[in-house]
């Protein structure tokens, strides 16, 4: 990693996707794989941190993940909520804020309360911010905005309207997205902050997500000519 990297993204955002297959491949419970996958976060937001991204978004658990088992849920949840109260947490120790989008209601209450504690303890914190979505979905931000932009009283908007009431209206749009394991779709993510991101669907599984990987990334990024619709 000799080379320096130029054009670093504002924003990259994470589809980490691979965690069953990680664990299957080893003969070991889906579980064992997001318990790895949530180190490879930690390995992830630090080499961010090295590489001076400033904002980072994991996809972490979508709307439509209340599909599987009880079992997997609720081993997700409790990951989650240990990773967020960890005493000796990385964003306490490296000054990150963190934050979250999506719809947060339905999950466990010592969930909720791990993640407002550590937001509110990390709130003016300036040198990245990490986003988790939980419980997110692309459709579920736009139609919960459009609900407040109603029951505000209006009936006629425009995108910056929209843009103001979405999950992420602190947060720049994601200039990469990245998603692991080879799978080629946005599986309901950030659907309308994506409109002008760059997109790269490394096969490697999420667990073994490293700094190299991330390197390999930002590499690919410095090779894209993002035109917005113009010519350059
Ligand atoms: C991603 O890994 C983590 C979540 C969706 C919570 P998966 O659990 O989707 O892993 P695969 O796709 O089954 O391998
Ligand atoms: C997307 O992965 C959601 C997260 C990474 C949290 P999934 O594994 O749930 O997506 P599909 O089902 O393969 O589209
Ligand atoms: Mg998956």
């Amino acid at each position: 990693m000799a080379e320096k990297i130029k054009k670093i993204p504002t924003h990259i955002a994470i589809i980490m996707d691979g965690n069953g297959r990680w664990a299957t491949r080893r003969g070991l419970p889906r579980n064992v794989g997001h318990r790895e996958g949530v180190k490879a976060i930690e390995r992830t937001v630090l080499a961010c941190l090295k590489f001076g991204i400033k904002y980072c978004t994991f996809f972490a658990f979508s709307t439509e993940n209340w599909k599987r088992s009880k079992e997997e849920i609720n081993g997700i949840f409790d990951l989650i909520r240990d990773y967020i109260k960890k005493e000796d947490n990385i964003f306490e120790k490296y000054q990150i804020k963190l934050s979250s989008i999506g719809y947060l209601e339905p999950f466990p209450d010592d969930l909720k309360s791990a993640l407002a504690d550590m937001k509110e303890k990390t709130k003016n914190y300036d040198r990245m911010q990490v986003t988790l979505a939980l419980n997110y979905g692309g459709r579920d931000d736009i139609v919960r905005a459009v609900n407040s932009l109603i029951k505000q009283g209006n009936n006629n908007i425009t995108e910056k309207d929209l843009l103001d009431q979405l999950d992420t209206k602190n947060i720049p749009e994601p200039d990469f997205v990245l998603r692991t394991s080879g799978e080629m779709r946005i599986s309901n993510f950030m659907l309308y902050q994506m409109a002008y991101s760059e997109l790269y669907f490394p096969k490697v599984l999420w667990p073994d997500f490293n700094e190299k990987h991330l390197y390999k990334a930002l590499k690919v990024y410095q090779k894209r000519n993002r035109r917005y619709g113009g010519l350059s």
